[in-house]
């Protein structure tokens, strides 16, 4: 998913390739963006915001006072990790070069600390016209960016250049735009491991843990999002994984998953290890089903490998090790004992008392427990906003 976790407002202006914005913004969707809509009310007359709303699951607004609790256009500039005004009339284009501000989607540009992505869409002497391209040059000396304009059969009837990009086009352009211009991490490699490891007792059964991956496979997410090439080291879990920037490493047992990322670690300025590794594995697999006796059974346990602490051994100067810790009692005390015995540069405490806190959720409450001594508490967030976090911290520390 190349926009897993990015945030963007779409502003639908009129123009009649606003036909094709709900499959734009199913194709966001489907990328992995959250997307909100907003309009010009004459976009209406092209495309329905129903079907908008429909496809985006949010309303969508075409007027400053619309909506009891998202109105504010400061916040909604705020909010987006991107603005993308597609299709961009004519008049719209003009608008945004000159600063007027009548109606949401001049204001929401005019408020927005993002970045703005603007996919014109005209018939083409309106697009050849010396307005037009003056128009287009402000946008562009403002710091905005242009989405290039398609060559082809236009509403008029005439075929020429003015088309608004295809929506796979506009998709490809947002996601290539956000990786190269917010790669905080950009050129940093990093290592995630994530997931339960599954412990062999025979051909058909396994030790392993309730670990879904979510919050592994988010923290690979957020950090690939920073531009980071990442490498998920990913015990047996069904969550699925954006392809873009992730090379994906899937594993079964804690031997497997160590093998896989003492190798990566090797050449990784960044580590996370959110795996819930088992701790032990049985000392021998029947190479045969055990059949059921009347007598109990005893299965020989023995230690797995500790991945972090492995790595912690050999970590070099410059390489940020990043651990967990879910602890039931005396969490912080635990998660500092864990910094030092391990070598980590930063302890990810999860406590099990939280609500909504740790295996299965999408929500997670963490405490991040650093070197400093200081503790920083985060409230109950989604997965995609702890990793987000995480991917902060990290990138604080790395550009420190
Ligand atoms: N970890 C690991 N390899 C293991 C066990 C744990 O890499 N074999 C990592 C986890 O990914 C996590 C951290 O170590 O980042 C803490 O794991 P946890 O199981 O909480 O700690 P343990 O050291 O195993 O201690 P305990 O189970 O006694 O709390």
């Amino acid at each position: 998913m190349q926009l897993a976790g990015r945030k963007i407002i779409l502003a639908v202006t009129g123009s009649i390739a606003a036909y094709k914005t709900p499959e734009l913004v199913r194709q966001l969707i489907k990328a992995g963006a959250e997307v909100r809509v907003i309009m010009t009310s004459a976009a209406g007359e092209f495309v329905s915001p129903l079907a908008l709303s429909t496809v985006s699951k949010h309303p969508v607004y075409a007027n400053v006072n619309d909506g009891a609790a998202w109105n504010n256009h400061v916040e909604m500039g705020r909010w987006a990790d991107v603005m993308l005004v597609a299709p961009c009339s004519a008049n719209t284009l003009a608008k945004l070069a000159h600063g007027l501000c009548d109606n949401l989607v001049c204001a929401v540009y005019l408020s927005a600390t993002c970045p703005v992505l603007v996919a014109p869409a005209m018939d083409e002497d309106m697009w050849m016209h010396p307005a037009t391209k003056k128009n287009i040059e402000t946008l562009r000396t403002n710091g905005n960016s242009i989405i290039p304009v398609a060559h082809g059969e236009l509403a008029s009837g005439l075929v020429g250049e003015g088309r608004m990009a295809e929506p796979a086009d506009i998709v490809s352009y947002v996601a290539g735009f956000l990786s190269a211009n917010n790669g905080r991490l950009a050129g940093k490699k990093a290592l995630v491991t994530a997931g339960p490891t599954y412990e062999r007792i025979d051909p058909v059964r396994f030790i392993g843990n309730f670990s879904t991956g979510k919050m592994g496979v988010a923290i690979a997410e957020a950090l690939a999002a920073e531009g980071a090439d990442v490498t998920l080291v990913l015990g047996p879990s069904n969550v699925d994984v954006a392809k873009n920037g992730i090379n994906l490493v899937r594993v079964e047992s804690a031997q497997e998953m160590y093998d896989a990322s003492a190798n990566a670690f090797k050449s990784a300025d960044i580590a996370v290890m959110s795996a819930a590794v088992a701790d032990y594995k049985p000392a021998e697999v029947a190479d045969k089903k055990i059949k059921k006796q009347n007598e109990p059974l005893d299965i020989k346990l023995e230690k797995t490998t500790d991945i972090l602490k492995e790595l912690g051994t050999v970590k070099k100067s410059g390489q940020l090790l990043v651990g967990f810790a879910l602890e039931t009692d005396n969490e912080v005390a635990n998660a500092r004992k864990k910094l030092e015995t391990k070598n980590a540069d930063l302890i990810v405490l999860n406590s099990l008392q939280d609500k909504g806190a740790g295996f299965g959720h999408d929500t997670n409450k963490v405490t991040f427990v650093g070197k400093d001594d200081k503790l920083k508490e985060l409230p109950l967030l989604s997965k995609a906003d702890v990793a987000k976090e995480i991917v902060n911290h990290i990138a604080e520390q790395l550009n420190a």
